[in-house]
C-alpha cells in the first residue's frame, strides 16, 4: 500500500486508484468520499457500511457502454453480472445508464425484475437450473436464457410453450489465470458443455420448434487481469457455427492493491471486440456481462476498530470482517486498509474482524499509521462480491449500503437489525 507520512501537504496527498474517482483527503485531512467525510458517514450511519460513490459507478457503466459500442459496428449491449452487487439502488443506476442484467437464480431474477429492468434484457444463467426457475423465466418473458447442458434442454423443452431466445454455454477449455475457485473455462467444469459435445446439442435446439438459438455463450472465470485468454476461448468455440450473437460473459480483473495493474475496459473491449470481428465478422451482436469491474472500485467499507492486542503481531480488530467480506476468506484476496484520519503506515499489523475464528482476516500484513481504539478504518475495492456473499455468521446483521453523491449521502440499503436476525422464526 502507498506509504503516506505526516506532516504532509494536505493539498498534495494523493489517494492511489484503486479508490473511487473523485475520493480525496479533504481540508480536515480525512477521507472523502463522493463528497462525503468518511468520519461523518460512520458517524452518521454507523459502521460496518458500504460507501458507494455514484458518480465512479455510472463513469464506469459509461465507460463499458461506450467501450463496446465505438468498437463494433453491429449491435453490443452490456449486461451487469448481477451476482457481484445485487442491490436495488445498484440495478437501478445501472439500468439507467442503459446496461442490462444477467441473474444467475430465481432469486436474482426477481431482484432485477423488482428494480425494474425490462424483462427483456434480461439473461438468464445457472448451471443448475429448477424447473420452477425456469418457468418463472419464461413467465416473465426474459430475453434469454442460457441453456447450461443436455438435462436443462430437456427440462426447458419440456416447459416452453412460447418462442424462446437462447444461448449454449460452452467450455472453451481455456483457462485464465485467477484462483481456482473462480475459474471456469477449462473443459473439467460443472458449467457449460465441453466443445465435443456442443454440435450435438445445437442441432437439438435447433430442430426444437420453439427454441431460438441466438448463439454461443462462455465465461472462462472471474478476476482475469491477462487478456490473452479471452481472445484464445472466442478462437477455440469459432468452428461451432455461425450465430447471430455471442455471449462473452465477464472476467475482467480489477485492481485492489496499488501495485496491481489490470487492463482498462477500452483493453478489454479491445481485445474481446477484436478477436470476435476476426473470427464471425463485424455484423454479429456482442454481449458482454461484466460484473466486478462495473462496481468493485466504486464502493469501499468503513469499520471501527474495537480492539488492539499486541502480542507476536499486532492485531487490529474492528466491527466487522468475514461477515461483509469474504474474499480474504475465501480466495486469499489482497485489500488495501487506510485510517480514515491519519495517513502513514507506521504500524505493522493484521487487520481482523470480529468473529470467531482465525481465519477472519481482513488484511493480513496491513500497514495503518497509529492504529488507535475508536479508529474509522476503510477498505476500498469492496463493491464486488462484498455485499453478495454478506452473511449473519455470529449473528452480525449485514451493514447498510450508503450512496454518496456530492457531499450528499443516502441510504439504499438500511442496516440489518436483531429482530431481522429472528424473522424467519416460525
Ligand atoms: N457471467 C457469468 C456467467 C458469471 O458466472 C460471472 C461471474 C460473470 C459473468 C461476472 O464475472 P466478473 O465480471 O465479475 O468477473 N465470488 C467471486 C466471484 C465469482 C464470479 C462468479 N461468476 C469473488 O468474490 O471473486
Amino acid at each position: 500500500m502507498r506509504a503516506y507520512w505526516q506532516p504532509l501537504s494536505l493539498q498534495t496527498r494523493q489517494l492511489s486508484h484503486v479508490w473511487p474517482a473523485g475520493s480525496r483527503v479533504n481540508e480536515a485531512g480525512r477521507l472523502e468520499i463522493g463528497g462525503c467525510d468518511a468520519i461523518e458517514l460512520a458517524r452518521e450511519f454507523g459502521t460496518p457500511a458500504y460507501i458507494v460513490a455514484e458518480d465512479d459507478l455510472r463513469a464506469r457503466a459509461r465507460s463499458f457502454v461506450a467501450a463496446f459500442a465505438e468498437r463494433h459496428t453491429g449491435e453490443t449491449e452490456l449486461l451487469f453480472a448481477s451476482k457481484a452487487f445485487p442491490c436495488t439502488a445498484v440495478y437501478q443506476v445501472l439500468a439507467e445508464e442503459g446496461i442490462g442484467v444477467d441473474v444467475a437464480s430465481g432469486g436474482e431474477l426477481a431482484s432485477a425484475l423488482r428494480a425494474g429492468f425490462e424483462p427483456g434484457r434480461v439473461v438468464v444463467h445457472g448451471n443448475a437450473k429448477s424447473e420452477a426457475e425456469l418457468t418463472a423465466a419464461l413467465q416473465a418473458r426474459v430475453g434469454t436464457i442460457v441453456i447450461d447442458g443436455s438435462d436443462e434442454l430437456d427440462r426447458l423443452s419440456q416447459l416452453v410453450d412460447q418462442p424462446q431466445r437462447v444461448y449454449l454455454r460452452v467450455t472453451p477449455n481455456v483457462r485464465g489465470e485467477t484462483h481456482d475457485g473462480i475459474s471456469t473455462g477449462q473443459a473439467d467444469s460443472k458449467f457449460g458443455v465441453e466443445l465435443v459435445d456442443a454440435p450435438a446439442l445445437i442441432e437439438r435446439i435447433e430442430a426444437h420448434p420453439l427454441l431460438d438459438m441466438r448463439g454461443l455463450h462462455m465465461h472462462i472465470g472471474s478476476q482475469i487481469r491477462d487478456l490473452a485468454p479471452f481472445r484464445r476461448a472466442v478462437r477455440a468455440v469459432a468452428h461451432l457455427g455461425d450465430f447471430a450473437e455471442i455471449d462473452l460473459g465477464g472476467g475482467l480483473g480489477v485492481a485492489y492493491t496499488e501495485d496491481m495493474d489490470v487492463p482498462t475496459i477500452e483493453q478489454y473491449a479491445d481485445a474481446k471486440i477484436g478477436v470476435v470481428q476476426e473470427q464471425y465478422g463485424s455484423d454479429i451482436r456482442i454481449v458482454d456481462e461484466p460484473g466486478r469491474a462495473l462496481v468493485a472500485n466504486s464502493c469501499v467499507t468503513l469499520y471501527t476498530v474495537e480492539t488492539i492486542k499486541r502480542n507476536v503481531s499486532t492485531w487490529v480488530a474492528v466491527d466487522g470482517g468475514m461477515s461483509d467480506n469474504l474474499r480474504p476468506m475465501l480466495y486469499g484476496a489482497r485489500y488495501e486498509a487506510q485510517v480514515a484520519d491519519r495517513f502513514g503506515d507506521n504500524t505493522p499489523c493484521h487487520l481482523v474482524g470480529k468473529h470467531c475464528e482465525s481465519s477472519d482476516v481482513i488484511v493480513r500484513d496491513a500497514q495503518l499509521a497509529d492504529p488507535t481504539v475508536g479508529d474509522v478504518v476503510v477498505t476500498p475495492v469492496t463493491g464486488a462480491y462484498g455485499f453478495s456473499m454478506a452473511n449473519n455468521y455470529n449473528g452480525i446483521p449485514r451493514p447498510p449500503v450508503v450512496f454518496c453523491k456530492d457531499g450528499d449521502a443516502r441510504v439504499v440499503v438500511r442496516r440489518e437489525t436483531y429482530d431481522d436476525l429472528f424473522h424467519r422464526d416460525v
